[in-house]
């Protein structure tokens, strides 16, 4: 710890702008690194882990909505919180996730301001979008963020903390400074840097001042992720104390994965990652530092063959630090997010409409149901999905899509129930324009 502590030290004494964020980081590292130190055994013990009482999710449908003469003062109490420090590399994107095209050329940056103006203008407030950025996405977001100087939302920014990837042997940082031969040395500590961050950056203090009372929190590629005068309603005129409200959702078939965490056999829902949180409970846990998260332990290998680990904590862990925290199941339509190709297909196409930056499922489809998409490794970068499909597929009857293999699509195709495309090594397969595939296994030559 001593040696952690001096590395750090002469690390700081290397830097000339900002020096109090980066020691007020370094002191937040400290204490996470002194924790991984300390607390023994794994984050999380899952022989331990109960279900949580009935009575502490409720159903969405029991929710009230609130009066229409209400919902201004309402919106007047809130504060949007979008996270933002991911990059696009699992789709091959250089640059922030959130700069990604998604539909009409729009970006998720454009969508999420979209959807906050359009509430703006509808009830005539001032609504706050704030975007939680890291040092990887702050540079690109600003510029795009000068173009929405005229548009009738505030958008307020903080950048996350940085914090030294560690050797996994010797368990001390790699980096030696903050220039570009260390820039491998850093990482930004996940989501639940969130707390501390908000309130490092003042913005926190700000908004209480304001009168605001809660924050909701949402991954920026979870388009479904709107304002909900309901769950907002239910919120400010709870009789009782409700510091942490979690958006949950009942798990579909496309959820199960194979190595996925160990909660499918035991959970039936899973979190959102959609959270609303109280502004004076943040500043209190903060400040008397009893909040907590779960540390996870992200081991890495970088570029020169070096193993190291990164620490980091997952916002919503911090539940449990709150007074009266509950869970609310939300409808799937609240969970939209984009993490490969796959999901950009759907988000894409004749499934969904976009209205003031929302998408909404087509009325036409006879299930709400969202396909199982599975498109192969070929498609996995957005510039090849893009380059494979002249244009999105109609898929408003597709139950079931796996494609795998050299595989292109002309224009105009439709997919129905079950579609199964696979061109073996070797083999391609362009699907002609305005072909028709339904139930229908597409297999090198051989067509069944
Ligand atoms: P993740 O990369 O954690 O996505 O980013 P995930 O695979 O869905 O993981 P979980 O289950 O949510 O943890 C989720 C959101 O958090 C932001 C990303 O930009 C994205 O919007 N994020 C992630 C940060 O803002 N900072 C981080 O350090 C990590």
């Amino acid at each position: 710890k001593a040696a952690m502590n001096k590395t750090l030290a002469k690390i700081a004494n290397t830097v000339a702008a900002n020096k109090e964020k980066v020691l007020s980081e370094f002191e937040g590292f400290e204490q996470l690194f002194h924790r991984f130190l300390t607390e023994t055994g794994p984050s999380v013990d899952w022989e331990k882990i109960k279900l949580l009482a009935d009575e502490a999710i409720k159903p969405y449908k029991e929710l009230a909505s609130p009066d229409d003469k209400q919902i201004h003062e309402l919106l007047d109490k809130l504060v949007v919180v979008k996270l933002n420090g991911g990059l696009g590399t699992s789709m091959g994107c250089k640059g922030p996730k959130s700069a990604i095209a998604v539909r009409n050329e729009f970006t998720f940056l454009d969508l999420n301001v979209q959807q906050i103006e359009t509430l703006n203008r509808k009830y005539n407030t001032d609504v706050p979008l704030v975007l939680m950025n890291s040092f990887n996405t702050d540079e690109d977001t600003e510029k795009i963020l000068a173009r929405y100087n005229q548009v009738r939302v505030n958008i307020f920014t903080f950048t996350q903390s940085r914090f030294p990837r560690i050797n996994r042997e010797s368990l001390l940082p790699i980096a030696t400074n903050f220039g570009p031969e260390s820039a491998e040395g850093w990482y930004p500590p996940g989501h639940g840097d969130i707390y501390a961050s908000f309130y490092n950056s003042g913005l926190l203090e700000e908004f209480i001042k304001q009168g605001k009372k809660y924050m909701f929190i949402s991954n920026i590629d979870n388009l479904g992720a709107t304002v909900d005068l309901n769950i907002l309603n239910g919120l400010i005129n709870s009789e009782k104390k409700l510091e942490f409200l979690m958006e949950v959702t009942d798990k579909t078939r496309a959820d199960i994965k194979v190595d996925e965490f160990k909660s499918i056999s035991k959970f039936k829902i899973f979190n959102t990652n959609n959270l609303w949180v109280n502004l004076d409970a943040i500043k209190r846990v903060v400040e008397d530092r009893s909040i907590h998260m779960e540390i996870i332990v992200n081991p890495k290998t970088l570029d020169n063959g070096v193993n190291v680990i990164q620490l980091e904590t997952a916002v919503g862990a911090a539940i449990k630090s709150f007074d009266g925290a509950k869970g609310i199941n939300v409808p799937r339509s609240r969970f939209l997010p984009v993490k490969t190709t796959s999901d950009l297909l759907i988000i894409m196409s004749n499934l969904y409409s976009l209205r003031a930056g929302s998408l909404k499922m087509n009325p036409k489809r006879s299930f709400p149901t969202v396909p199982l998409c599975k498109l192969g490794s070929q498609f996995s970068k957005v510039k090849d999905f893009l380059y494979r499909f002249a244009s999105i597929p109609d898929i408003l009857e597709l139950d079931h899509l796996t494609v795998s293999g050299d595989v292109t699509f002309g224009k105009n195709v439709t997919l129905k129930g079950t579609v199964i495309i696979i061109a073996n090594h070797g083999d391609r397969i362009d699907i002609p324009s305005g072909a028709i595939l339904e139930n229908k296994i597409v297999s090198g030559n051989l067509r069944i």
